[in-house]
């Protein structure tokens, strides 16, 4: 099951949490892997770990929310690992308010990253993998949206408007690349909380916004709504993208799949 054997894959947002686990699972299953981030000494870092086990790998810095880096990055896993097969847009942010504390700056900020960082990826990524592109192999992009796609969960309700747009973008962009004959496949995954960096910073919002009495209560009550009764961790959106990357997956695109643990169904 999901063998990734010679396939060149750029992880954006891969510098650390569930990009860097994504990184990972996609090198284990045999992918060369470039990591994309703005954080560059953690990204080397996380590259370096990668190369340690025997694989292919690079850091290219990159901001999502700019075209002429998205160029470069495109390129550079070309250039560095020989192909661009794989894109995996997991770069994103989450600034928590109440609706009635939004700050049109932070609210510009999220659709900047989350929406227009995911938008340039496929771009860039389809003009590369196409038949005739710098690639030309065709290929898979998996986008992380979030179970806030999915379901209504207080003081994110901009962060949740950007991941509906990443599933959305997700079915239009499966739906062009398969009707004109670029060979990719795209996918989405709806991820339930983890406790990365984002994940904790969430739930310390949540009590900051009085919406839970303190830190353990808040993550209760995303269990008490979890049918499986725990919080998500990295692996297990790690390995659900691994399958939508590998060929297990060929004749799977325009998807959403949840990786939530049942919080969303
Ligand atoms: N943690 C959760 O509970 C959770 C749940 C569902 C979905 N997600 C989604 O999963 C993805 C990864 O989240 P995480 O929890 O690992 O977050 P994180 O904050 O721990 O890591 C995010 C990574 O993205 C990078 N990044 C941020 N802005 C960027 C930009 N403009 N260009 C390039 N890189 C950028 C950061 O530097 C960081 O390395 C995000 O899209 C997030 O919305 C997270």
């Amino acid at each position: 099951m999901g063998n990734l054997t010679g396939r060149k894959a750029l992880v954006t947002g891969g510098a650390r949490g569930i990009g860097a686990g994504i990184a990972q699972a996609l090198a284990a299953a045999g992918a060369s892997v470039m990591i994309g981030d703005i954080l560059e000494e953690l990204g080397k870092e996380t590259a370096a770990n990668l190369a340690r086990t025997g694989i292919r790998t690079g850091f290219v810095k990159l901001d999502v929310t700019k075209d002429d880096h998205w160029e470069n990055a495109a390129a550079a896993t070309v250039r560095e690992l020989g192909g661009f097969d794989i894109l995996v847009n997991n770069a994103g942010i989450e600034i928590t308010s109440l609706v009635v504390d939004l700050k049109a700056e932070d609210l510009r900020r999220m659709c900047d990253v989350n929406i227009v960082g995911t938008g340039l990826g496929m771009k860039h990524a389809f003009r590369a993998m196409r038949p005739g592109g710098a690639a030309g192999q065709g290929g898979a992009v998996v986008n992380v949206a979030s179970v806030a796609a999915t379901i209504a969960f207080p003081a994110i309700s901009v962060y949740s408007g950007t991941k509906s747009a990443v599933d959305r973008m997700t079915r239009v962009a499966a739906m062009e690349a398969g009707k004109l004959g670029y060979g990719v496949r795209v996918n989405c995954v709806y991820p339930g909380l983890i406790a990365t960096d984002m994940g904790i910073q969430l739930a310390n919002d949540i009590v900051a916004n009085g919406l839970a009495a303190d830190m353990d209560a808040a993550v209760q009550s995303v269990i008490d709504q979890t049918p499986l009764g725990r919080l998500a961790e990295v692996p297990d959106v790690a390995d659900v993208i691994v399958f939508l990357c590998s060929d297990d997956a060929r004749f799977v695109t325009g998807a959403g799949l949840p990786v939530d643990g049942g919080m969303g169904m």
